[in-house]
């Protein structure tokens, strides 16, 4: 027991970290598509560069929405720390991944590209999308075995045992 919430807990602070980096990474490229708008730039803005606008709008909505599924999914680890206890490594990696290649393969597709068609970074994103799916899934099929309330499984939030 004490095992499986150390890990929790270990897997809650990797997640909330990596979360709210990566939503203050994607809101500075809000913050900066912001700019460009403000600026009026023609890198941007102009028709004929619609299909990076398309990329970098779709990397920064995905990876600001994708950090707050980190820090969602640290939340329930503090609250149920035996949740997915023997798929927390794959659950974990694979969230990660999807959060790296998911926004990151939009990001690359918008920063060359060729007549209307994204550039070759657009070829992560199904990669990352299948990662995302897989984690989803397992989170999901964890959630089942869930019974009751933290404190009717005997579970404390903070990973310790409830006193
Ligand atoms: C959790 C926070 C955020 C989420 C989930 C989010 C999500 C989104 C989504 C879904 C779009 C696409 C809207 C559409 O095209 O219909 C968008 C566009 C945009 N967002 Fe955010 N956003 C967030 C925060 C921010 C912040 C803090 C800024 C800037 C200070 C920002 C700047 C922009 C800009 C400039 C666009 C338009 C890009 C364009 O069309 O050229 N966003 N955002």
């Amino acid at each position: 027991m004490t095992r499986v919430s150390d890990s929790a807990v270990d897997y809650s602070r990797r997640h909330l970290r990596f979360g709210w980096w990566s939503l203050l990474c994607f809101l500075t490229l809000g913050f900066g598509l912001e700019l460009l708008h403000g600026f009026k730039v023609g890198f941007y803005l102009d028709v004929s560069n619609e299909t990076r606008r398309l990329m970098w709008t779709l990397a920064h909505a995905h990876g600001a929405l994708l950090g707050l599924v980190h820090i969602l999914y640290a939340l329930c680890l503090r609250l149920f720390p035996g949740v997915a206890a023997g798929s927390q490594g794959p659950i974990s990696s694979s969230l990660i991944g999807a959060s790296l290649l998911l926004p990151g393969g939009f990001f690359l597709g918008g920063v060359g590209f060729y007549s209307g068609d994204p550039g070759l970074g657009i070829l992560t994103v199904p990669v990352g999308a299948t990662l995302l799916v897989i984690a989803v899934f397992l989170i999901a099929r964890a959630s089942a075995a869930l019974d009751g309330d933290p404190g009717e499984s005997g579970q404390h939030p903070g990973g310790g045992k409830a006193r």
